[in-house]
């Protein structure tokens, strides 16, 4: 077959990132707008000639012509083998766990998470390397350095792959090897959680439903839900990936899981619910009538962990994005062990992993995992959480209340301001950088401000420095608030503010937390000008 060096010229924007490159599916659809970041991606990673590679996607608009096209630039650019899943299809979890099973170079997934999909929506690529997680930044900045000065990519001529059936087949010299997208992931469950005691628990009329949003974790829910631990076959909706999700904005929260959260909040609720994202890596959990916040969730697993066998012999450390909130840091203390604070994105979590230094790791946006892979895993928590809910055998909302009154209560609200102009974001951005010294010391309201700064972080493993990470104002009671600009966007920008007061009294524990932080989400939107800046009276989604 004929390899091809085909010129091209550069895109400018082909810069990644808090997760890869995500663009409008039209973007992506340019002739040579993926070609010329895919062989970005390999300039980039020195795969020695013969490498092995994983491949999959979320199942999104655009995903099997892009693998087509992956494929035969993985050919002409000398890799050895592609695993690619059945209609290539793979969860974020699920590739990095064929990443890891299998030691490969590296691998792509095609997806844009939570973003929407179908033609109109959004499409995205990444590339994990051989530990399984995100490239690091010094790859991501090596990828568009490549993409600003490519003149030509590789690619053989050759017919589709068929990539319904199972197995082997030539691609030019490399072989591409269709796998079983769940089989390899579903193992891995199987092997860090009590399967039994979650078996019994829902044959014992304990109720679950779990969304799948029309997105990638269908399949893998019902396999592992349905198939292996025994519940009714309608415990999972939407389980049918479909390349639009449906119309759907597949994100799992309050939001946007809504058939869910009907169901968890009508009459005659399940005792549990949870839903996952586009890609299977975020995670949503329920109870009767209770929402767990990310945060939370996090905090409760390391507190629970020795009930799940996996992680009984211990947890090396916790680490938690920055804006998330401090509840894991409160379990840590207790648990003796250290707790780190990362910016925002998985990536930042790959080298605590690979040091031994962490096991858990968490981010306030519905986002958690473990050493197990190296990407933020939606069914693992899901399982994580059945494996404590049949060990300890109360409800969801029971076993967070007698955490909060353990360890206090992180009250906790995320407000996102989505789709406004860059200039009025940026302007926002700006005016509390130069305000940051009229700040300190200051009250503002019935809150002492301690400090303010713009976080950066020096990773303890390899020592890479990464700043401009989200302005903070901490207050002298342990309340914050944080203000960043969105790095997964495609349209305008996407301003976030976090905000997070703590309340040791059990008797302030049932408020809602719109309210408890009400005094607090004033002090913001006064000190960042929001309203004014953007002319917008209310935040577009509150988690
Ligand atoms: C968002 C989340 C972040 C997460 C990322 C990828 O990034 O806030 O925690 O890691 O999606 O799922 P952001 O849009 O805030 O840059
Ligand atoms: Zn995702």
């Amino acid at each position: 077959m004929q390899v091809r060096s085909v010129a091209t010229t550069p895109f400018n924007d082909q810069k990644p990132g808090t997760s890869g490159l995500r663009k409008r599916v039209q973007v992506f659809c340019q002739a040579h707008y993926l070609e010329n970041f895919v062989q970005s991606i390999f300039a980039s990673i020195a795969a020695p000639p013969g490498a092995t590679l994983a491949l999959g996607g979320d199942g999104r608009y655009y995903n099997r012509e892009a693998i087509q096209i992956i494929l035969r630039m993985a050919s002409a650019n000398g890799f050895g083998r592609v695993l690619v899943g059945r209609g290539g299809i793979l969860s974020t979890p699920a590739v990095s766990c064929v990443i890891r099973k299998y030691q490969t170079y590296g691998g792509i997934i095609l997806s844009a998470s939570h973003n929407p999909g179908g033609p109109d929506g959004d499409f995205g690529i990444k590339y994990n390397t051989a530990n399984g997680g995100p490239a690091p930044e010094k790859i991501t900045e090596a990828v568009y350095a490549a993409s600003k000065k490519i003149a030509q990519y590789r690619i053989i001529d050759a017919p589709d792959v068929a990539l319904d059936n199972l197995g082997d087949s030539k691609l030019g010299d490399m072989i591409v090897s269709v796998i079983d997208p769940v089989g390899d992931y579903a193992e891995l469950m199987e092997s860090l959680f009590d399967f039994a005691a979650i078996r019994k628990l829902l044959s014992g009329g304990f109720r679950i439903k779990f969304d799948a949003m029309h997105a990638v974790t269908g399949p893998y829910a019902r396999e592992i839900f349905v198939n292996r631990l025994g519940a009714p076959p309608d415990s999972v909706i939407n389980a049918e990936p479909l390349a639009d999700f449906g119309g759907g904005h597949p994100d799992p929260n309050l939001t946007y899981a809504h058939e869910l959260v009907e169901a968890l909040y009508g009459a005659n609720a399940p005792d549990f619910g949870a839903a996952s994202d586009g890609d299977g890596d975020r995670n949503m959990i329920l109870g009767r009538q209770f929402f767990v916040t990310p945060s939370d969730s996090l905090a409760i697993l390391a507190a629970n962990a020795h009930l799940v066998p996996g992680y009984q012999q211990g947890l090396a450390g916790i680490a938690r994005s920055m804006p998330t909130s401090a509840a894991a840091d409160r379990v840590a203390a207790a648990l003796d062990i250290p707790c780190y604070e990362t910016p925002t994105g998985w990536k930042f979590f790959g080298n605590l992993m690979d040091a031994g230094k962490v096991t858990l790791c968490g981010e306030e946006s519905f986002g958690t995992g473990s050493d197990h892979i190296r990407e933020k895993d939606g069914l693992w928590a899901v399982l994580f959480w059945l494996n404590i809910l049949a060990a300890r055998k109360q409800s969801v909302e029971t076993i967070v209340r007698e955490h909060w009154a353990r360890f206090g209560r992180n009250v906790y609200s995320r407000h996102d301001y989505e789709g406004i102009p860059g200039d009025a974001a940026n302007g926002v951005m700006r005016l509390l950088h130069e305000r940051f010294g009229e700040w300190q010391g200051a009250q503002l309201g019935n809150y002492r401000v301690l400090f303010c700064d713009d976080f950066s972080y020096t990773d303890p493993v390899d020592g890479s420095v990464s700043t401009g990470q989200g302005v903070r104002i901490g207050f002298t009671d342990g309340s914050r608030i944080v203000f960043r600009l969105s790095g997964t966007g495609t349209e305008g920008a996407t301003l976030r503010i976090y905000l997070e007061s703590f309340e040791p009294d059990v008797a302030k524990h049932h408020l809602d937390a719109q309210e408890a932080l009400a005094e607090l989400i004033g002090i913001a939107l006064e000190i960042s000008e929001l309203r004014e800046r953007t002319g917008r009276d209310r935040p577009t989604v509150v988690t």
